[in-house]
């Protein structure tokens, strides 16, 4: 979000992530170093808790009370599945929970990937959904086979509650041969697992096939 951030934990372990800018001249916070439950400017010492507010300026002495301005941004943040959320929108008293895929367990490995498209996110997420596309923008991996004729899809949804709601997505593209459609209505309910899983508002998971596709031949 072009934001510059430190994340830090105090000697507890609590954790502090908070805009990496000293109120006093403006120093990197990151360059500093966690002095028991504060982080330390590296420039004149100024000492920062985990909520951001000045606890010690040393040009003042011990005894002297930080003034409340010299606090830092902090950001409420969750720790879920290995890694760190930040809250960007509107002001919340807690994080509430993250969406995840009950399919991606303990093992999962990961690597991160930066891909940024100059659109609206709705944009992004309509054009996961499309399957007519495949065919033709990637006719030489998930679309090979030219099977341009498009049963189905099919979609479900499934809410696991408050703000858990969850699409799947099955992709029943086959070769045309000269046949009519079948309309999503008609499709038979699908046996095998989904493609693509939604967890609204902006999490997806990618089924990967086992088995390479062949022209008209569902992969299981
Ligand atoms: S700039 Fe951070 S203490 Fe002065």
């Amino acid at each position: 979000m072009g934001e510059k951030i430190v994340a830090w934990r105090d000697s507890n372990g609590k954790l502090s992530v908070m805009s990496d800018l000293c109120p006093h001249r403006g120093v990197a916070l990151s360059v500093g170093e966690v002095n028991g439950d504060c982080i330390q400017c590296p420039f004149h010492g100024f000492e920062y808790d985990t909520s951001g507010d000045c606890k010690l300026i040393p040009a003042n002495g011990r005894d002297a009370k930080p003034p409340k301005a010299m606090h830092v941004k902090t950001y409420l943040t969750r720790e879920e599945h290995g890694f760190i959320y930040l809250w960007w929108g509107e002001p919340q008293q807690e994080y509430p929970p993250v969406a995840w895929f009950e399919s991606v367990g303990e093992n999962m490995v990961y690597t991160t990937l930066r891909d940024h498209w100059k659109c609206h996110y709705s944009r992004a997420i309509e054009n996961q959904l499309d399957v007519v596309h495949l065919p033709f923008i990637h006719h030489n991996t998930i679309g090979r086979g030219n099977r341009t004729l498009i049963n189905g899809p099919v979609t479900t949804e499934e809410s696991k509650g408050k703000g858990d709601h969850l699409l799947n997505v099955w992709v029943y593209n086959v070769l045309d041969n000269g046949q009519k459609p079948t309309k999503p209505s008609d499709m038979p309910e699908p046996t095998r697992r989904p493609f693509l899983q939604f967890h609204f508002p902006n999490l997806w998971h990618n089924w990967i096939a086992r088995h390479s596709y062949h022209p008209g031949v569902h992969p299981n």
